[in-house]
């Protein structure tokens, strides 16, 4: 019998350069590092050496940014996904993706384990073991920043006495986690929820425009394919938006919101493009969707964004809501006009081959064509059970 074998899920930050080596050495395992770029940045050559000057065996980096837009971003724009009506899912997405790789992995270089560096107390090894299982159920699961019990200072000195290179600093004030769809920042100063955000935080929401601006999406079956006419890849289209939306200061959250582990946390967000594309599906939905479907999915929407931030990607009742969202999607196409302000956007036109809006209905001008004489009868008997109960029990004065 060869070694121990384990895929990694590598960031290349501290924790999982100690852990590269804190699996090798304490654990007895062959370490092979993945990367999965679902658009975080940063430079990836360096991270590969950082992974192997750790001690891994093999570092891979996986270009997922088409595969995390049309197969994660794409159902979560579908769903309007905001969890607790306000987090567009940015890290809750990425995991399941992040979870399939390394599974993946984990089969190519025959692993019998895989590992990430999430701590105990957060959302994410939820969503990254549930997946891993959800998978593949016989994989066996090591997370090493939940058991090393390791402060931030004792990792630089493990680092330092196994000779890890890496570029942290004593104190880290933030933990940052991002990719196309947006970036969360915790900790510091922030902890405190009446403590506004430290300016410096913000990178992707810097207003620099003054004059506001308009931008025109176009969607099909509800996907987002075109800004201004221009036809664009769903990475293309988000990268622009994120630029666009983001020089006007759009897209910033500030919530406290329940995590899965039972914790109340407070959380700052910058996601620019989610912000602007849910703000404009949703507008086409309205214009689109018949009432009873449109009201249905609103509850199903808030179902899914609960159960994708819980970490149940790989699910049959997420299986069963996708259905129910894709058939919802059929006469979603269109455009929305978008209007941009600093720190603020606005919905100002929308237009569909499929919109239910009629005019000779809607309009009060000569042109109107609904059935006023209707109307009488119709609310009579809509309202006979009020009227019923008022005449023989009703006790409003
Ligand atoms: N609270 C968010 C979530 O659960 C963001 C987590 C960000 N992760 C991080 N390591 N900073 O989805």
């Amino acid at each position: 019998m060869g070694k121990k074998r384990l895929v990694l899920a590598y960031s290349g930050g501290l924790d999982t350069s100690v852990a590269v080596k804190w699996l090798s050495v304490e654990l007895g395992y062959e370490v092979v590092a993945v990367s999965v770029d679902v658009g975080q940045g940063g430079d990836f050559d360096e991270l590969k050496e950082r992974a192997t000057q750790a001690g891994a065996i093999a570092v891979e980096v996986i270009d997922a940014k088409d595969e995390f837009a049309d197969e994660y971003v794409f159902p979560a724009i579908t769903a309007n996904a905001l969890y607790e009506g306000k987090y567009p899912l940015v890290s809750s997405l990425s995991r399941p993706i992040i979870s399939k790789h390394l599974v993946d992995a984990a089969k190519r270089y025959s692993a019998q384990a895989v590992a990430h560096g999430c701590t105990g107390k957060g959302n994410d090894q939820v969503r990254f073991e549930v997946s891993i299982r959800a998978l593949n159920p016989n994989l066996e699961i090591v997370a090493p920043v939940r058991t090393w019990g390791f402060s931030r200072e004792d990792s630089i000195d493990y680092a330092a006495k196994h000779d890890v290179r890496v570029k942290a600093t004593k104190e880290k004030l933030y933990s940052i986690d991002q990719n196309l769809w947006g970036r969360a920042i915790e900790c510091g100063e922030m902890e405190d929820p009446w403590v506004s955000p430290p300016k410096g935080v913000y990178e992707m929401t810097i207003a620099s425009q003054s004059e506001p601006s308009e931008v025109i999406i176009g969607f099909e079956r509800g996907k987002p394919t075109s800004i201004n006419g221009r036809t664009l890849s769903l990475v293309q289209l988000i990268d622009q938006l994120n630029l666009l939306c983001g020089s006007y200061g759009i897209g910033r959250i500030d919530m406290v919101e329940n995590r899965r582990v039972g914790i109340k946390s407070r959380e700052v967000y910058e996601a620019p493009a989610a912000i602007a594309l849910i703000a404009a599906h949703a507008d086409l939905e309205d214009v689109t969707l018949e009432r009873e479907l449109a009201h249905e999915k609103r509850r199903i929407q808030n179902e899914w964004s609960r159960l994708v931030y819980d970490g149940m990607w790989f699910s049959p009742l997420k299986a069963a809501y996708d259905s129910f969202l894709d058939y919802s999607q059929e006469f979603v196409t269109g455009e929305v006009r978008l209007v941009l302000e600093p720190n603020a956007l606005h919905v100002e036109g929308r237009r569909s081959p499929h919109s239910l809006y009629d005019y000779s209905l809607a309009t009060y001008d000569s042109s109107d064509l609904f059935r006023h004489q209707d109307a009488e009868g119709f609310v009579r008997i809509f309202g006979l059970g009020v009227q019923t109960w008022a005449s023989k029990q009703g006790k409003l004065d």
